[in-house]
């Protein structure tokens, strides 16, 4: 282990692992921004969580099986449209790194490096997760696919963290999956804003968004008749039982997933089935649940083309090219900021 700076961060190069995998986000860290937002969001009205709680390792690997599932068609449309234009999106970019924000099990970077493998310059990919150890096994598994290739994995939050990332070479930062989608129109804007800074001239932005679409289809995508969405959504409270020794009683509390039409989001509540109290002992704190009062615990925002033009217009962003997947369900922009 090495370290720059002190206890802020530690870089680790495994020997047997030719990844070199950077930790911005400590333990300690996490720990007290999960205290902290746990209060917040539990003393507010109405209670709400923040999504990135859901990402412990069992979370992570319940997304992965959410992606395969029948209704949630948003992976296989985005995978779909990769699959068909990685090369014009690789030779539009024509970059030697690619950055990949929130990005998981990794599972569609290696199409767009195989694109860019194949444009001659590819050397550098850089994965950013909060989730280290789904991170860690993803990079590890591409550094040994493509042996030339320099795997840089990033463990940090993209809310906070984009200043750490390598600023070598030409790059094309990924926000794929609809993860933008999960954040509120705010936190979109703050979040570009930063996104704008921490990129240069010549860099460019390949964002995934879920477009909106017929109701059903939507609400059946973040309410799969397998249950595995709801087991998704009520993880995070096995992740507070478990970090914050609460008291949470994950079946008591029902998944419901609805749309918004006025904000153009999904979203994603725990319903208390009956009135409880909640201890949370790390906190010292309780905390009220009516029966049938909601919890907000995610939302997924569905764009229209024109709108995302606008909104990435207004945070300094000019649209290249897009690329739409059958029946225009799915987006991929590819796009630079005005320098
Ligand atoms: N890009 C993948 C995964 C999408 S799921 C795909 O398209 O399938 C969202 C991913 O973002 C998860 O891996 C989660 O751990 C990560 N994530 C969520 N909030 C984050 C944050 N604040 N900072 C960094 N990563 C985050
Ligand atoms: N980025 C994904 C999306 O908005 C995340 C997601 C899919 C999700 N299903 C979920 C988050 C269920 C919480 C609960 O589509």
């Amino acid at each position: 282990m090495t370290g720059n700076g002190p206890g802020r961060w530690t870089i680790r190069d495994q020997r047997h692992d030719p990844a070199l995998v950077e930790v911005h986000l400590t333990p300690k860290d996490l720990r007290s921004s999960m205290e902290r937002d746990v209060r917040t969001g539990l003393t507010s009205s109405p209670k709400r969580l923040p999504p990135v709680y859901f990402y412990d390792e069992r979370g992570s690997r319940l997304f992965d099986e959410i992606t395969r599932l029948e209704e949630y068609y948003p992976t296989r449309s985005e995978r779909s449209i990769l699959d068909r234009n990685a090369a014009e999106i690789a030779a539009l970019a024509g970059a030697d790194t690619l950055v990949e924000l929130g990005a998981g099990t990794c599972d569609k970077s290696r199409i767009l490096l195989r694109a860019m493998e194949a444009t001659g310059r590819l050397k550098q990919f850089v994965p950013l997760d909060v989730s280290e150890e789904v991170l860690t096994e993803a990079a590890g598994g591409l550094a040994g696919e493509f042996p030339a290739l320099a795997v840089h994995a990033v463990v940090a939050d993209f809310h906070r963290h984009l200043g750490v990332l390598p600023r070598s070479g030409s790059r094309m930062f990924a926000f794929l999956g609809g993860t933008i989608g999960n954040l509120d129109p705010m936190q979109r804007r703050r979040f570009f804003a930063d996104l704008d800074c921490s990129m240069d001239p010549g860099d460019s932005l390949l964002l995934g968004t879920d477009l909106v679409k017929d109701r059903s289809r939507l609400v059946s995508a973040y309410d799969d008749a397998a249950g595995v969405t709801a087991r998704f959504n009520r993880n995070v409270l096995h992740v507070l039982n478990r970090e914050l020794g609460a008291t949470f009683v994950p079946e008591e509390f029902a998944h419901v997933a609805s749309w918004n039409e006025g904000c153009s989001w999904i979203e994603m509540r725990l319903r208390s089935e009956r009135r409880t109290t909640v201890r949370v002992e790390a906190l010292d704190l309780d905390v009220d649940f009516d029966e049938g009062e909601d919890l907000l615990t995610e939302i997924s925002c569905k764009f229209t083309p024109d709108g995302l033009d606008s909104e990435l217009a207004a945070c300094g962003f000019v649209t290249q090219a897009t690329w739409r997947s059958p029946a225009d369900e799915f987006q991929l922009t590819l796009a630079t900021p005005y320098c």
